[in-house]
C-alpha cells in the first residue's frame, strides 16, 4: 500500500486529493493546522476506505517546519510515496497597499516551505528509484497579475522550480509534477480577499475534484505540467506565448485592477 503526504490537507483541493486517494487505497498522512478539521477528515477516511490516515498538525509558516514534519514522519515509521505540496494562499489588491507580513508570509509558504518539503522527501524516493511531488502552481504562475502580483510570482517559481526538477528527477524513476488549477472551489477566494465574481469572470470555477483526477491522470502519465480545468484556462496560460509581455499585463491590470 504506497503512502501520500498531503499539505494543506484540511480544505479545498488539498481535502479532496486526500478523499480521493484514499478512495483508491492510498494510505494518507493528513498536514496543515485546523486539528479539528484533520482528525475528523483522517477518521471518516479511515471508516470509509479501511486505510491508514495519519495526522500531522504544523504551521508550515514556522522555522524548520519542514524538519518536523519529516521527523514526524519517520516517528510514524511511514515511508512517503507521494508528496503533495498544496499549502497555500493568496492576497487580493494594489501591492503597495497590503499587509506586509501577509506578502512575506506568502512567499514562505508558497515558496520556501515546498522547496524545503521537497528537499527533505525527494533523496529517499531518488534512492529507492520511486515515488512523486505533486507541487500545486497555477494558470496564475504562466504570467504577471497584477493587483495578484505576489501571489502570481510566487506560483511561477512553483511551475519553474517543478519542471526543472521534473527534467533531473525523471530518469531516476521519480516524477514531480506541476499541477496549474484555474478557479477551483475552495476557501481560496475568502482568504485572498479575491472578489469571487472576477475570479469567475468568463469561466466557471470548477470542483476541486475536477483539478484531483485531471492532476492524478497527468502524473500516471508523467508529465511535467498539467493545466486543470477548461478549454479557458488554456487561453489564459497561452495568451503569454502570443502577446507583447507589456500589452499582456497592461490588460490583466485592466481586468483585475479596481473598477471605477
Ligand atoms: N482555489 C483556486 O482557485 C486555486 C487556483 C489555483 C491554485 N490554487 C492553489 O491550490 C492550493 C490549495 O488551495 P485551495 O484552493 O484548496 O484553498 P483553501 O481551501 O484555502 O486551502 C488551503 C489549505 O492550505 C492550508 N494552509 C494555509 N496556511 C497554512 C500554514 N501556514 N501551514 C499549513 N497549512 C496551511 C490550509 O489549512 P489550515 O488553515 O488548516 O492550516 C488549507 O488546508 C493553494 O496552493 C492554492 O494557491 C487554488
Amino acid at each position: 500500500m504506497s503512502t501520500a503526504l498531503i499539505t494543506g490537507a484540511s480544505s479545498g483541493i488539498g481535502a479532496t486529493f486526500a478523499q480521493v486517494l484514499a478512495q483508491r487505497g492510498t494510505n494518507v498522512v493528513l498536514v496543515a493546522r485546523s486539528e479539528e478539521k484533520l482528525q475528523q477528515l483522517a477518521q471518516s477516511l479511515r471508516e470509509q476506505y479501511a486505510i491508514r490516515a495519519d495526522v500531522i498538525v504544523q504551521d508550515l509558516l514556522k522555522p524548520e517546519a519542514a524538519t518536523t514534519v519529516y521527523s514526524a514522519v519517520q516517528a510514524l515509521g511511514l515511508s512517503i510515496d507521494l508528496l503533495i505540496n498544496n499549502a497555500g494562499f493568496g492576497d487580493y489588491g494594489k501591492f503597495s497597499t497590503r499587509d506586509r507580513q501577509k506578502q512575506l508570509d506568502m512567499v514562505q509558504l508558497n515558496i520556501a516551505a515546498l522547496v524545503d518539503l521537497t528537499h527533505q522527501f525527494l533523496p529517499a524516493m531518488l534512492e529507492r528509484r520511486s515515488g512523486s511531488i505533486l507541487n500545486i502552481a497555477s494558470i496564475a504562475g504562466f504570467q504577471p497579475m497584477p493587483y495578484f502580483s505576489v501571489y502570481a510570482a510566487t506560483k511561477a517559481f512553483v511551475l519553474s522550480f517543478s519542471e526543472a526538477l521534473w527534467a533531473e528527477s525523471q530518469d531516476q524513476g521519480v516524477c514531480v509534477l506541476a499541477v496549474c488549477p484555474g478557479p477551483t472551489e475552495s476557501q481560496f477566494f475568502e482568504v485572498a480577499d479575491f472578489p469571487t465574481a472576477l475570479a469567475s469572470e468568463g469561466q466557471g470555477i470548477v470542483p476541486a475534484e475536477t483539478v484531483v483526477k485531471e492532476a492524478l491522470q497527468a502524473l500516471e502519465r508523467q508529465q511535467s505540467n498539467v493545466v486543470t480545468g477548461g478549454l479557458s484556462n488554456q487561453f489564459v496560460v497561452n495568451a503569454a506565448r502570443f502577446l507583447p509581455r507589456s500589452t499582456l499585463v497592461k490588460g490583466i491590470a485592466k481586468v483585475f485592477g479596481p473598477k471605477a
